[in-house]
């Protein structure tokens, strides 16, 4: 059943590609040029009325959602909130029926996620759910469902089920642009090109992952790291962090690259681990001047960087591993698999039970 891997996790990990190709498939058009989500039975008019966006999830599915602000914004230019589902009750969120509320998650069965679903329908929003499960509570209750076609997820450290979500997020992103009108004809078909290459892309990354080994190795030593990065690879540096906590047990923190100064950059030490995602190219600099700061206190540096980039990035930090190079917004699902692989072998290296880590459930339906 685990198809001659070791664990559920590895098996799902190498799943992506398929993951991601099951996602796309039938939801872009025959031409290339645009995407529809003909299950949706949300109309033109309902999307052109849309104000604002919530975005509600846990743990891993809300990282997704924080990737997914960032795609709906710049693709629609339409405000995203993304809310923790056990903190958006609490806050009174100010949802109206111009709201559309998206709940993530991957079973459709968290029980916080579940509350906030039936809290933003109670106010009059509409609800669109994203969900690996079919037939699950989320997605029988929910207005319209955008299902991940990832497959069951075993492991309960969720690998496929949030790259699938983030795949949707594109799709949903660009489906909103195709009807708002936010992005020319042309910057659509070129995301829709680049999301095609990613399948192969992120088999491109498992062919390199031996080397990610030896680094999950060196970290298993370490009592504390961090993860950096900006814009979406905040994101997924805290993804990547969560992950690593999940099943290693080694304690880490993700930060905005920006932020270290104002308080973190007290806590990096001589041989500290730092793993930094540097995949924007536009925040590149700024990325590298943060790095430059952890280094000169004796921090050790992984960057996670798109290829290319190898020799100017060298000279900064102390390993590197590249990514095939995708456009800006898509780069989260080529990042996070690095960082998926240094959890999985970092769990391996001192013996935990990866699969089943302690004191965690795969469904956690109570609040
Ligand atoms: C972490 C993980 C959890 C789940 C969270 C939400 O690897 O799996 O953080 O993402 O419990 O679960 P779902 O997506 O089923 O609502």
């Amino acid at each position: 059943e685990k198809a001659g891997f070791d664990h559920f996790m590895l098996k799902e990990i190498h799943e992506q590609p398929k993951a991601y190709r099951d996602t796309m498939l039938g939801r872009i058009a025959d031409d290339g040029k645009s995407v529809n989500l003909t299950e949706l039975s949300m109309t033109a008019e309902y999307v052109k009325s849309i104000r604002k966006v919530h975005i509600v999830a846990c743990g891993t599915a809300y990282h997704a959602g924080m990737v997914g602000k960032t795609v709906i914004e710049s693709l629609a230019r339409i405000p995203v909130e993304t809310d923790v589902a056990s903190e958006y009750r609490y806050r009174s969120p100010i949802i109206t029926p111009d709201t559309l509320v998206i709940v993530v998650s991957q079973s459709g069965e968290t029980a916080d996620t579940l509350a906030a679903l039936r809290e933003a329908k109670r106010n009059g929003a509409r609800v669109l759910a994203i969900t690996n499960v079919v037939g699950s509570s989320v997605a029988r209750e929910a207005d319209d469902v955008l299902v991940t076609w990832a497959g069951p997820e075993i492991a309960v450290a969720s690998t496929k089920a949030y790259t699938s979500q983030l795949i949707a997020f594109y799709l949903f992103g660009l489906h909103l642009a195709g009807i708002l009108g936010t992005k020319d004809e042309a910057t659509v078909a070129g995301i829709i090109t680049a999301l095609g290459e990613l399948p192969e892309q992120v088999e491109i990354i498992l062919e390199n992952a031996p080397v990610l080994k030896q680094v999950a190795e060196s970290i298993s030593h370490h009592k504390n790291l961090f993860f950096i990065g900006r814009g979406v690879d905040y994101a997924v540096a805290q993804e990547g962090s969560l992950k690593l906590k999940e099943i290693s047990y080694i304690h880490s923190e993700a930060y905005a690259a920006g932020e270290l100064k104002h308080g973190t950059l007290a806590l990096i030490e001589e041989g500290i681990p730092v793993i930094a995602l540097i995949t924007q190219e536009e925040l590149y600099e700024k990325t590298l001047s943060n790095i430059k700061e952890v280094k000169a206190r004796g921090a050790h540096v992984l960057g996670i960087i798109n290829a290319g980039n190898e020799v100017e990035v060298a000279k900064s930090v102390d390993e590197l591993f590249a990514i095939p190079k995708t456009l800006p917004l898509l780069s989260p699902a080529l990042s996070v698999i690095p960082l998926q692989l240094i959890s999985y072998y970092a769990s391996l290296a001192l013996e935990h039970d990866v699969d089943k880590p302690r004191n965690l459930a795969k469904s956690v339906t109570v609040e």
